[in-house]
C-alpha cells in the first residue's frame, strides 16, 4: 500500500518568523498521521524550518536546486548545500520554473540525478497547459515529460522518486481537475513508468496539485492512484494545511 505524500509548496512567500510561527502551529495538529508531511520553503526560509521541525514528523524540502555541485554559478543552490541544512525533499520541474526560469526536461532529469547523488528526494512536477489539455494532448504530454524525467535512473531510484501531476490551468486559478480525470491523467503516468520499468511503478508516489483544498482534499485523495498533493495556496495558512493533512479524521 502506498502511503499519502501531503506536501505543501510555499513559493515566494514567507519569511523566517512565519515559517517558525507555523510550524509550531502545525506540529501537535499533525502529529498522529499517517501520511508524510512535507514543507517546501524558500531557501531563506530552510535553516530555520530544520530547527523548528526538530523532533516533529514533519520534513523539509527545497524548491529547486541546481545539478553542479558546486562552482562558478552566482545565485544558484546546490543539492550538497540543501543536504547540510536538513533538506530531505526537493521540488524539480514546477511549471513556474519551467514557463518562467526556463527549465527544461533536460534540466529537471540532471536535477533529478544530482539530487539523488546528495540523498535528497525529488519531487517531480509535470502537467499540461490549457491549450494542449483542449487539442487532447494531455495524455502525450505528461507521459512524455514523466519518460524524459526518469530516463537513465536506476529502478530504485524511479521507486523513490515523487511524480506531482499538476495541470498548469489549475494551479492558482481556483480551477481543480475532478477527481476521475486527475485519477485518470496518475493512472496513465503510472502505466508509462510500468512500461519502461516495470512493477517498481507499483510504489511511486504520484501526487495531484492545483488548487487542492480542505473542501476538495478527500475526494481527490479517495481515488485509486492519488497519493496525496502538491499544495500551493492552501499549504500558507495553518488550518488549511492542517485539514489537508488529516482528511480522513474530520
Ligand atoms: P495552488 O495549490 O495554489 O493551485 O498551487 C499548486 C502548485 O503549484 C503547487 O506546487
Amino acid at each position: 500500500m502506498r502511503r499519502k505524500v501531503i506536501a505543501g509548496n510555499w513559493k515566494m512567500n514567507m519569511l523566517p518568523a512565519d515559517t517558525i510561527n507555523f510550524i509550531e502551529g502545525l506540529a501537535s495538529r499533525v502529529k498522529d498521521t499517517e501520511s508524510e508531511v512535507i514543507l517546501c520553503v524558500p531557501y531563506t526560509d530552510l535553516f530555520y524550518a530544520w530547527h523548528a521541525t526538530e523532533g516533529t514528523n514533519i520534513h523539509i524540502g527545497a524548491q529547486n536546486m541546481h545539478w553542479e555541485e558546486k562552482g562558478a554559478y552566482t545565485g544558484e543552490i546546490s543539492g550538497q548545500m540543501l543536504k547540510s541544512i536538513g533538506v530531505e525533499y526537493v521540488i524539480i520541474g514546477h511549471s513556474e520554473r519551467r514557463q518562467y526560469f526556463a527549465e527544461t526536461d533536460e534540466t529537471v532529469n540532471k536535477k533529478i540525478k544530482a539530487a539523488f547523488e546528495n540523498e535528497l528526494k525529488p519531487i517531480v512536477c509535470v502537467g499540461e497547459t490549457l491549450e494542449q489539455r483542449e487539442a487532447g494532448k494531455t495524455e502525450t504530454i505528461i507521459t512524455k515529460q514523466v519518460e524524459l524525467a526518469l530516463e537513465g535512473l536506476t529502478n530504485e531510484q524511479v521507486r523513490n522518486t515523487i511524480i506531482a501531476y499538476e495541470p498548469i490551468w489549475a494551479i492558482g486559478t481556483g480551477k481543480t481537475a475532478t477527481s476521475e480525470d486527475a485519477n485518470n491523467s496518475i493512472k496513465a503516468i503510472r502505466n508509462k513508468i510500468t512500461s519502461i520499468y516495470g512493477d517498481v511503478a507499483q510504489d511511486v508516489i504520484i501526487q495531484y496539485g492545483g488548487s487542492v483544498k480542505s473542501s476538495n482534499a478527500k475526494e481527490l485523495f479517495e481515488t485509486s492512484d492519488i497519493d496525496g498533493a502538491l499544495v500551493g495556496g492552501a499549504s500558507l495558512k495553518v488550518d488549511e494545511f492542517e485539514k489537508i493533512v488529516n482528511y480522513n479524521k474530520n
